[in-house]
């Protein structure tokens, strides 16, 4: 039976994952060449993305409009006055978003190899063999994915049952104070307000750009039941947090339309957004598939873009704003519900880390120097991202924190990505600045939890039997 600290980012290992299994020395020596750098810090000229297609995952890029660009160009001032020399300097989105455009081109997509492998087993039996766990493969397995047993993943069935043990819903949260203190004038600062706003902003989409990639990219292209069976779970959790966020900007009365929209038009947050599309769009195409070099390597690269960079390191500067909130007892209920969904991103992150490692095992020739150079640099570039994040959302220090503390705990966060994929660490003699977040990400240590949890449900509530 695992137990939480097996979830746990801060705490050490205890327990051999996947992840944990996959030696160094298996993987071989990686040189990756560091990551452009900017020669000054740039006005927030981050390109916006236009509202998504209607399918959700496709925003193409657009010009900001003037207000907008006037807008940016003075927060991009005001931060380059407030921000400290000893901050990592930034990587110029532009460069990004360059770089990214020649590794991805999304104009003219290139042609798909016809499949000599069908990524998706037949859905009706096919010739009475039962599935043998020898059969079973992470990607391009030809064995009958209607069944479930037997399991060659324990792991992934084990991740499965734990995130059904710890399911919850936003209503369950105490939303009372929280309310009282937001309409209050003088309760919170302006610039605890800001956090409030955007992480609000933020996770209100980003959670959707998760599931969306999970349901409509991911899931076909795993082919595997047990870990399927998890990504259902990990779907529903999606909404769950979703849910959640509304549930909060509904609570405390927010503009819908300001905070569902600061995806594409908030520079900072639209970075984030548009660097983890560009993984979706490339493997979301229904004639992708696996089962050629090119695409076993996108695939790859979608899970490295999302557990390891998104929920890994996109969603721990807001996270970590909004719980420092909490244990100064403001916010506590959307502090709470936070807490709830950490709990839950970091068991999503250990679950895509042990899928990404079991397809370099099986898949040796994928990890080969580029494609370990390639993932240490979406690492970092991941990192920068949401280290700018930090800077535009705590021009000053706040909450018992400031940006060039987020910016060593976000090393630290990279670092400890980077060795879960078996890749050298980056930043030497970087600390976790806030251990405490290894404490508050425990909910078993919180009285609190147990004694707020609702445990009769609605579940026959519809049902009539006369
Ligand atoms: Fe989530
Ligand atoms: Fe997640």
């Amino acid at each position: 039976m695992l137990t939480w600290d097996d979830y746990n980012e801060d705490v050490p290992p205890t327990a051999p994952t996947g992840a944990r299994m996959m030696a160094a020395t298996d993987l071989g020596p990686s040189a990756p060449p560091p990551i452009e750098r900017a020669q000054a810090l740039p006005a927030i000229d981050t390109p916006l993305g236009t509202p998504a297609e209607p399918n959700g995952i496709a925003p193409s890029a657009r010009p900001p409009t003037p207000a907008l660009a006037a807008q940016g160009a003075a927060q991009g001032a005001a931060q380059g006055a407030a921000q400290t020399a000893e901050l990592a300097p930034r990587v110029q989105p532009a460069v990004v978003a360059r770089a990214l455009e020649q590794e991805f081109p999304t104009s003219e997509p290139a042609p798909h190899p016809a499949p000599e492998v069908l990524p998706i087993a037949p859905d009706t039996p096919s010739g009475g063999e039962r599935v043998t766990v020898d059969q079973k493969r992470m990607i391009n397995c030809r064995a009958d994915l209607n069944q479930l047993v037997p399991f060659k993943y324990d792991w992934a069935w084990q991740k499965y049952l734990d995130g059904c043990a710890n399911h919850w819903m936003p209503q369950e949260v105490n939303m009372t104070a929280d309310v009282a203190l937001w309409k209050s004038e003088d309760g919170l600062t302006a610039d605890e307000r800001v956090v409030v706003k955007r992480s609000l902003g933020f996770f209100s989409t980003a959670d959707s750009l998760v599931a969306n990639n999970l349901v409509l990219a991911i899931y076909r292209l795993i082919t595997n039941p047990e870990c399927r069976q998890y990504l259902l779970r990990q779907a529903f959790e999606e909404a769950i947090h979703t849910h959640a966020y509304q549930y909060c900007i509904e609570s405390l009365g927010m503009d819908e339309g300001e905070i569902f929209n600061m995806y594409h038009e908030v520079p900072v947050v639209a970075a984030k957004a548009s660097w983890a599309l560009k993984y979706t769009r490339e493997i979301s195409d229904p004639t992708f598939t696996t089962g050629t070099d090119d695409g076993d390597r996108a695939i790859l690269k979608n899970l490295i873009a999302y557990y390891c960079v998104l929920e890994g390191i996109f969603f721990y500067c807001g996270f970590t704003q909004i719980l420092s909130m909490g244990r100064r007892n403001k916010m506590t209920g959307t502090s709470e519900q936070f807490q709830y969904i950490l709990r839950d991103e970091s068991m999503h992150v250990n679950f895509g880390i042990d899928v990404i490692n079991q397809i370099k095992l099986e898949n040796p020739q994928l990890w080969d120097d580029s494609m370990q150079a390639l993932a240490t640099q979406m690492i970092l570039e991941g990192t920068e991202l949401e280290t700018q994040y930090a800077q535009d959302t705590m021009p000053r220090g706040l909450l018992g924190m400031n940006a060039n503390m987020m910016a060593e705990y976000l090393q630290f966060i990279a670092n400890r990505r980077l060795a879960q994929i078996g890749l050298p660490e980056h930043f030497p003699n970087v600390k976790n600045p806030f251990p405490w977040m290894s404490e508050i990400m425990d909910l078993k240590k919180e009285k609190n939890f147990f004694e707020t949890r609702v445990t009769e449900y609605q579940t026959g509530g519809a049902l009539s039997w006369d």
